[in-house]
């Protein structure tokens, strides 16, 4: 048996605000098999994308233990953990986070920089991800040059074109169209298929059926 790729043990994460503290989450236990495909679902507040941050290894829990990859995460430094997301880890957000005035070239060529991947297989990468993605006509396309449905697949080809071992997404149909959604969906089944991990953040329950399990978050934990 392989370990987990994803072990969360008692974690919690308190914000501190000058008056005020938010308890976000608040001793969360939560394990992630290899080649899952799962759902986090929760109301609006209840830690969706605090968690997301967390097991993105974007911000660190205040207590808990996490294990990403048979990774410590709490005994890294930040170069550490900025290490461990360039490699182990794509990210998939709502509001897609392209970089404006740069094609979807150089936004998906770009996560392979940061891993010192040369110039000339980066654009070789790049472009068969986005190939890949159907947008093999779009690659010298800015952001605003592209539907809401494509940033996206220019998103969905930057979390991939790393190969990471998990495909990290939080409300990546919230602002598409049914059918835009539809297609990312799809996308997403379909890398699954191929063998990687995928943590779905949503709150909608029509997108999160289409996950393979889902766990509720309710006030920082998860309920039954
Ligand atoms: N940076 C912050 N500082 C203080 N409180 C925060 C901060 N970020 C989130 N919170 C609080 O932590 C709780 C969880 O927020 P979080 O963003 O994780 O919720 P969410 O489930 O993603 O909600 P949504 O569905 O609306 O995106 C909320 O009560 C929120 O007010
Ligand atoms: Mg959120």
């Amino acid at each position: 048996m392989t370990a987990p790729l994803i072990t969360l043990d008692r974690i919690s994460r308190v914000y501190q605000t000058g008056r005020f503290e938010v308890r976000a989450l608040d001793g969360l236990d939560l394990t992630v098999e290899r080649g899952e495909f799962l759902a986090i679902v929760g109301p609006s507040g209840s830690g969706k994308s605090t968690l997301m941050n967390i097991v993105g290894c974007l911000d660190r829990p205040t207590a808990g233990r996490y294990v990403l990859d048979g990774t410590a995460v709490e005994e890294l430094d930040d170069d550490g953990l900025a290490d461990v997301r360039s490699r182990s880890i794509g990210f998939v957000f709502q509001s897609y986070n392209l970089l404006p005035r740069t094609s979807a070239l150089d936004n998906v060529a770009m996560a392979l920089a940061y891993q010192g991947v040369g110039h000339k297989e980066r654009i070789a990468r790049a472009t068969a991800s986005l190939e890949r993605l159907g947008l093999g006509d779009r690659v010298d396309h800015e952001p605003t040059e592209l539907s809401g449905g494509q940033q996206q697949r220019v998103a969905i080809a930057r979390a991939l074109v790393t190969e990471p071992a998990l495909i990290l997404a939080d409300e990546p149909t919230g602002n598409l169209d049914t059918a835009s959604g539809d297609d990312v969906m799809g996308i997403l089944r379909e890398l699954h298929a191929t063998g990687r991990t995928i943590v779905l953040i949503t709150h909608d329950a029509d997108v999160a059926a289409r996950a393979d399990r889902q766990v509720h978050v309710r006030d920082g934990r998860l309920v039954a």
